[in-house]
């Protein structure tokens, strides 16, 4: 199987890769990514003179450069996007570049292809915005609360339509909060851990009371191979650990590992439009493609908070002053 993934530098991506070199069956894996916000190259350094991967850096806004390599694919799946919400309220206009023009430029791509190349797009549960009670499923309307959210729930509507318009082979997959290795910085685990090494505070929206369903990024990506593997054209997948937390609670988990004290933590002005609840009901994946989480959510997150202890190297160049800058959350909206 030929694969052509794109955005494959950042977080998932590059553990989605990692995890694909090691399969039988995957002759080539070719990483389109532009090494935007959230890439870093050394994630997959170990890997670049492995004979099947071959890492171009590029643009998916380029349709000229997915098409010459869309020939020698059988499927693509699209990991690229702008994610980090703060920056999307800040400035949107990265966003509808990459997530829906993007996307656009994918699915032209795709169009003009020789050969039926089945196209996995990686989306978010943000795209359904939040709900008190109860759990999306993938036919639940799309209301999405932030411009990171409306530019990936934009890119689901026009993968829609262009399966139904032109007969593309397309699957959507939407997954809750990921945490694990390779992680930028600026989101919320990684940025515990860093903080809290150094001492400093840890900002916190509100009253951190804010929930997320937490799924431990190497159970997202073996989710995704089952999508590659036994997913149907048209259908979108929900994929969902059921370990939902506040975000109080993920981050005094992360201090008790590191035997911080929960003084740390600094209370700080709520982000504009916060969503309070995200949650999916991940039944059709778990009952139609067999798969579930394999990892506690404990274990994932002390094996977690061992990985960055442990890979400063990695992180380092990537730490920033919206990182450990005394008051980072902050951006200018
Ligand atoms: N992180 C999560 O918790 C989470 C949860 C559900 C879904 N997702 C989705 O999964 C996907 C991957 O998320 P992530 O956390 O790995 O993001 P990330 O920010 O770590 O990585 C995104 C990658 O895409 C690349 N990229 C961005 N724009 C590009 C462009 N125009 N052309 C080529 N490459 C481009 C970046 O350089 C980066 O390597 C995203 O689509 C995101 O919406 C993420």
């Amino acid at each position: 199987m030929r694969l052509l993934v794109t955005g494959g530098l950042g977080f998932i991506g590059s553990n989605f890769i990692a995890g694909a070199l090691r399969r039988e069956d995957v002759d080539k894996v070719v990483n389109i990514d532009n090494l935007s916000f959230g890439a870093n190259r050394m994630s997959l350094k170990q890997y670049e003179r492995h004979p099947t991967y071959n890492f171009v850096r590029g643009d998916i806004n380029d349709t000229r450069l997915l098409c010459r390599y869309l020939d020698e694919t059988d499927v693509m799946l699209n990991f690229a996007a702008e994610t980090h919400v703060d920056r999307s309220i800040s400035d949107p206009r990265d966003f509808v570049r990459s997530n829906v023009l993007g996307v656009y430029s994918i699915l032209e791509s795709l169009r003009k292809a020789k050969d039926d190349v089945k196209l996995i797009h990686v989306g978010t549960d943000e795209e359904y915005g939040d709900i008190v009670h109860g759990s999306f499923k993938e036919e639940d309307r799309l209301i999405p609360s932030s411009p990171y959210a409306a530019s990936k729930a934009a890119a689901s509507m026009l993968i829609r339509a262009y399966h139904r318009t032109y007969g593309l082979k397309a699957i959507i997959t939407r997954c809750t909060n990921n945490f694990g290795p390779h992680q930028s910085p600026e989101k919320l685990v990684p940025k515990t851990i860093i903080r809290a090494g150094f001492g400093l505070k840890i900002p916190l929206y509100g009253k951190g009371r804010n929930i997320r369903d937490w799924v431990y990024v190497k159970d997202h990506c073996e989710a995704i191979d089952a999508v590659l593997r036994k997913g149907k054209s048209g259908q979108v997948y929900n994929i969902s650990s059921g370990v939902e937390l506040e975000n109080f609670e993920v981050v005094s988990a992360i201090l008790e590992l590191l035997g911080k004290p929960l003084s740390l933590i600094e209370h700080v002005e709520d982000r504009p439009g916060h969503d309070l609840r995200y949650s999916l009901d991940s039944s059709k994946i778990r009952n139609q493609l067999s798969w579930k989480p394999k990892h506690s959510f404990r274990r994932a997150l002390a094996k977690t908070v061992e990985w960055y202890l442990k890979n400063e190297n990695w992180w380092k160049p990537l730490t920033d002053e919206r990182v450990l800058h005394p008051t980072p959350w902050k951006l200018s909206w």
